[in-house]
């Protein structure tokens, strides 16, 4: 895919210690060997953790979602009842078997290298781009930019693309320490991709056409309150009857 004057003029500016095509169309950003890649089996990483909580505080009934970098389909795992569909990505084949041993109807595993384009990737657009790891393990300028513009051709027109701080920060052992991105780096990314750059919270970072929808402010009341109406009527009419009471005694 050809390259944009932005991407060119970002590597002059600001990476300009790393390649800027690396050569590699078969496989770029394959660096890891599969057994030490593959995450089919491991804890889900704290970035991780705290992205699905970001997105575990929207209503996220009618909402799609792109995982790239799937893993031990955590995520799926968690808010699968909740969302519309989740299509996720993977270059590790042990990964996407625990993903179709899951069985979830509303849940696509597809193997995938997100550095090699666009082909293999549902042509519809996703509410939430979800890649804790986007610089991870990638090789060169272009194909960051192959990342980013492929993100943004999947991206809904109020989606979000997110990610995190330390993910970011992160980088493979070996590898260059300029791959180690922090929120400028990010911000001028997204500015190269026809984005803008938010800081969400002190970890999560969103990538968005125009300020990202904010999620509820108190996730344990509405989770609370999510529980309260799965509650037997007859519970929760209880439950309403003491508060009731209560509130009437405390104005006495
Ligand atoms: C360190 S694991 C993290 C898994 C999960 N996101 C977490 O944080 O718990 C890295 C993930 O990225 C995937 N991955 C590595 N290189 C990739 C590439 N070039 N394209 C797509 N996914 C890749 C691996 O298959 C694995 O799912
Ligand atoms: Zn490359």
């Amino acid at each position: 895919m050809p390259v944009s004057e932005g991407w060119h003029e970002l590597h002059r500016r600001r990476f300009a210690e790393l390649p800027f095509d690396c050569g590699n169309d078969v496989d770029p950003g394959i660096v890891d060997s599969p057994h030490v890649r593959d995450w089919s089996r491991r804890k889900t990483t704290d970035d991780q953790q705290r992205i699905e909580s970001y997105i575990d505080r929207f209503d996220l009934r009618d909402r799609t979602l792109l995982h790239v970098g799937i893993g031990n389909s955590g995520l799926a795992r968690r808010l699968h009842k909740r969302v519309k569909a989740i299509v996720g990505t993977t270059v590790d084949d042990p990964e996407i078997r625990v993903a179709h041993a899951l069985g979830l109807p509303n849940y696509r595993a597809i193997k995938h290298n997100k550095y090699s384009g666009s082909t293999g990737i549902p042509a519809e657009t996703f509410d939430f781009i979800i890649d804790n790891n986007p610089a991870v393990p990638c090789c060169c300028i272009r194909h960051l930019a192959d990342l980013f513009s492929l993100y943004a051709s999947r991206l809904g027109s109020n989606g979000q693309i997110v990610t995190d701080r330390e993910g970011l920060q992160w980088s493979w052992p070996g590898a260059h320490e300029r791959w180690s991105f922090d929120f400028d780096d990010i911000a001028a990314i997204a500015r190269a991709t026809g984005l803008n750059a938010y800081r969400v919270t002190a970890d999560i970072y969103v990538l968005a056409r125009s300020a990202p929808e904010r999620p509820a402010r108190m996730p344990l009341l509405r989770h609370g309150l999510r529980r309260f109406r799965t509650l037997p009527a007859d519970l929760a009419s209880q439950f309403l009857k003491r508060a009731r009471r209560a509130a009437r005694n405390m104005l006495r």
